[in-house]
């Protein structure tokens, strides 16, 4: 029962209503007198009218501010002021707009507008917290050139752009390039630099810098390298050159996502720009690189082009996601790169794909749109620009993109503008394309094959079922890349796209002399999922012959997910085919180790939940738990020698390195490791543990000696070690919540929660204790419905503070209607109990909403 009267109203906001902002923004003068609890505002901004308006009227965006003093032309006016901004009569001509706000930081927990973070001022305002700053038109579609002073006194003080004067408590920024007010951005408070410098294509300098708090300088070195590894690549491979004198990064103890690609001025949550090889993983070394090459690279698509408007978030951030794997792909192994992308698509984004908070990679409609930040735009929105790249071909992709960024640079677009950029280049129709965009769920793609008189045939059909308020849905064009193997293993029909455009399609193939073994959806050519009858020798078969090193990777997870499929459905034994080809492809030196430690890894609890249900069948989280543990344990027994020797071989001993190389040997003898545990009990792990040389080792091992029941002492010396690094201690409380048996992990997480160095206020350490809980399946799900209520508790209290967070955090309830009616009604108690509170944040209500009723 939900209580709707004593909830802020819930308004959705539609695409079709869009209109265009009645007056334009010429410029924009800001100047921050800086106070923990009342910082004044003031701002001095030319209004002109739009000639594409409809209407003059003029509306400004404001949220929790004071309202000081407002002036026209220098006259003093008295605007009518509600809690989400303010109206006024204006001239029916250009004009300058005064205005004097009251602020406070430090009260600011929701960590949206200008907040304070460890003693220092700074700001997150995408998507719409620049009018917790000041009043304004918080649209995307008005850009304008900012100057802005910061007065207050601290060390450094930073803004978007170009630096201006600087003098006695006071620094000056000038941003030259229009942009929108969600890339606004101000840092102020005691930060030291990690610099650098860049020399564009064109020869200019530009001055970098990594900000950091004190005591955090060391590390800084891999960041700044990526940065300039991402400057060097936008102009290799798009010929994008930065555009100011100077580009900052600054990183954020505090901050609700990852990162923030504001001009000139990129803030990071810290646990996504620090890095060393004592304190961070070989997967974090990998994730720091991505995200600032993803930030960076916003500079051009998101920046120097931007959104219309926010239901074209997929505009920025799926290409700017695209571009960010080509990155990590050059920079590494683009397999690897491929499959990790997969792995993830699949976890968290067929995941919302297939419940209630399914969504069009371009919503329609949303209430409150930071809960559109979500994987189906950014890595479902990423895959079409995939898909389309693969239809049109390299040179038209790059032909394309060269028109875009010259059409529309400083333009405020939509995702018509971006597929019309693809019509002009290549003539081709891409209204069917189109629909990706704007149908939510993942497409079901069957296949069926047959070979009579040297024809092969494969048969393909397509259905996507319907998710909330779309019942039926058109076919869409799918890119399928398909190529054919021999009976005795060699290639016959190397890698061709096939292109399906109807609800059912075959396509043939000729001169073959004997019926092929076909490797389908090479690459993960789209997004969907693959439904084929096939049987254990045929993935058996490709995952020794592929060339296709994701399909290769992918009949092995086939042959797991089967065998694991088949333990939980009719209680057979682990598979002794996948046992034997596993150990093999694990002992093949000619693979990289990297994959191999990925083709070690077993499908998730999660995804099996979801092959149950999509079964008919009513997954229970326990027995799942139990079949992997016993996969595992059958596994181990099976390949206790091969995972001894591959510990041994793999080990790195050469000075660290997190490039490829070191990092693909370490996960596999990490990955034997997890082995060698289920047999001896220990004893490797906790000698790995004891002579650890870094934090990809030292983690590993603690997670192992977790695993077997022997983390107790670990546990208390990794605390010790580390007490004063808060991102190694966020891995301490989620590694213990992580490795718990499920009737065992909602009380840790509890007990977590009193430890003195628990604070819901800081999101990392939030997300690492409740947020691991939400992540393991078995626990969360256990039939006490103790991780229910104790995820509900917390999310109850963190409301009030930051909306932001708890919002997201409520998907870990979107799976709910998998599960059995005990377990169902549990939930579903919860989410009561959440939507039932009197004051809930609009955010969190929508979720709610959508979670409860689907
Ligand atoms: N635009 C950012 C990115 O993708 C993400 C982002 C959106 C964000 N809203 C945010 C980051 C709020 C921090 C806080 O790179
Ligand atoms: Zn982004």
């Amino acid at each position: 029962m939900s209580h709707p009267a004593l909830h802020a109203p819930i308004q959705a906001i539609h695409l079709s209503d869009y209109t265009p902002p009645n007056w334009l923004v010429r410029d924009v003068h800001l100047t921050f007198r800086l106070d923990p609890t009342r910082t004044r505002v003031l701002s001095r901004i030319t209004f002109a009218p739009n000639p594409d308006a409809a209407s003059r009227d003029f509306a400004l965006d404001g949220e929790n501010m004071t309202l000081i003093q407002a002036a026209i032309d220098g006259v003093d006016v008295t605007p009518v002021v509600t809690g989400t901004g303010l109206t006024c009569d204006v001239p029916d001509a250009e004009f300058v707009w005064e205005a004097e706000v009251e602020i406070s930081p430090s009260t600011n927990t929701a960590l949206e507008g200008l907040y304070m973070s460890s003693g220092m001022y700074c700001t997150q305002c995408e998507a719409e917290g620049f009018r917790k700053i000041t009043y304004y038109p918080d649209r995307p579609d008005v850009m304008a050139v900012f100057t802005v002073r910061i007065e207050g006194g601290e060390p450094v003080m930073l803004s978007n752009g170009n630096p201006g004067k600087a003098g006695d408590g006071f620094a000056e920024w000038h941003d030259p390039w229009p942009k929108p007010a969600y890339l606004f951005a101000l840092v102020a408070g005691r930060l030291v630099a990690h610099p650098g410098s860049f020399t564009t294509m064109s020869g200019r300098e530009v001055a970098l810098n990594i900000w950091v708090r004190p005591g955090d300088e060391g590390k800084c070195a891999f960041g700044m390298q990526a940065l300039k590894d991402s400057m060097r690549w936008d102009e290799t491979e798009y010929g994008r050159e930065y555009d100011l004198d100077l580009f900052n990064i600054v990183a954020v103890d505090d901050f609700n996502m990852g990162a923030m690609e504001n001009k000139g001025l990129n803030i990071f949550n810290s646990s996504c720009v620090l890095a060393s090889p004592e304190t961070s993983t070989d997967a974090n070394f990998e994730r720091i690189e991505a995200i600032i090459a993803h930030e960076y690279f916003h500079n051009w698509t998101g920046n120097r082009i931007t959104c219309r408007d926010w239901f074209q978030l997929c505009l920025k951030e799926g290409l700017t996601v695209f571009r960010d794997a080509q990155f990590t792909a050059d920079m590494r192994s683009a397999p690897v790169k491929r499959i990790e992308d997969v792995i993830a698509l699949r976890a968290r984004q067929f995941r919302e794909d297939n419940g209630p908070l399914a969504h069009p990679v371009r919503p329609s409609s949303f209430v409150e749109i930071n809960n559109f930040y979500t994987a189906t735009v950014y890595e479902k929105g990423a895959e079409l620009i995939g898909m389309l790249k693969t239809l049109v071909g390299d040179d038209a992709w790059s032909k394309a993109l060269t028109l875009y960024f010259q059409r529309h640079d400083g333009q405020a677009c939509t995702i018509e503008d971006w597929l019309q950029v693809f019509e002009d280049v290549t003539g081709r129709d891409l209204a069917q394309f189109k629909r990706w965009y704007e149908d939510a769920g993942t497409p079901r793609l069957s296949v069926t094959d047959e070979f009579k008189d040297g024809v092969y045939t494969l048969n393909f059909k397509q259905q996507t079922p319907p998710t909330p308020g779309q019942e039926s849905k058109p076919p869409r064009v799918i890119p399928i890349a398909v190529g054919l193997l021999g009976q005795n293993g060699d290639e016959v029909v190397e890698t061709q796209l096939l292109e399906m455009n109807k609800a059912e399609q075959s396509f043939e193939f000729t001169g073959l002399s004997s019926h092929p073994i076909p490797s389908i959806l090479r690459g993960f050519s789209a997004p969907v999922i693959l439904e084929r009858e096939t049987n254990d020798a045929e993935r058996a078969f490709l995952l020794a012959h592929d060339t296709d090193p994701f399909n290769k990777w992918e009949a092995g997870r086939a042959l797991a997910r089967a065998g694991l499929l088949a333990m939980i459905q009719d209680g057979a034994a682990p598979d002794a085919a996948y046992l034997a080809a596993i150990t093999t492809v694990a002992q093949d030196d000619s693979l990289d180790p990297a994959f191999r430690a990925l083709a070690l890894s077993l499908p998730s609890q999660d995804d099996l939940a979801q092959a149950l249900f999509d079964a008919g069948d009513t997954p229970d989280p326990q027995a799942i738990w139990d079949a992997l543990e016993t996969l595992k344990d059958a596994r181990a027994k099976a390949m206790e020698g091969a995972a001894k020797t591959l510990h041994k071989q793999y080990q790195v001993t050469a000075a660290y390195d997190p490039g490829a190389e070191q990092s693909g040997a370490r996960a596999l003898a990490n990955a034997a490791l997890a082995i060698i545990t289920r047999r001896d009990g220990g004893a490797a792990a906790q000698a790995q543990y004891d002579t650890a040389g870094n934090m990809t080792q030292q983690l590993a091992a603690l997670g192992c000696l977790l695993q077997a029941g022997k983390g107790d002492t670990a546990v208390r010396a990794f605390y010790n070690q580390w007490q004063t690094d808060r991102l190694v201690i966020d891995k301490w409380f989620s590694l213990q919540v992580a490795f718990s048996a499920p009737d065992q992990a909602a009380k840790t997480a509890a007990k977590l929660t009193q430890h003195p160095d628990f604070t819901m206020k800081n999101p990392n350490r939030f997300r690492a204790t409740l947020g691991a809980l939400a992540g393991s399946p078995a626990g969360f799900h256990h039939a006490s419905g103790a991780g229910y209520k104790l995820l509900a508790d917390w999310l109850i209290a963190l409301d009030p503070l930051n909306p932001q967070t708890t919002a997201r955090m409520c998907s870990a309830f979107e799976t709910w209607r998998r599960y059995d009616s005990a377990r169902q009604s549990l939930i579903k108690a919860q989410l009561d109990r959440i939507a039932g509170q009197a004051t809930l944040s609009r955010d969190t209500a929508e979720m709610v909403g959508r979670i409860l009723q689907s």
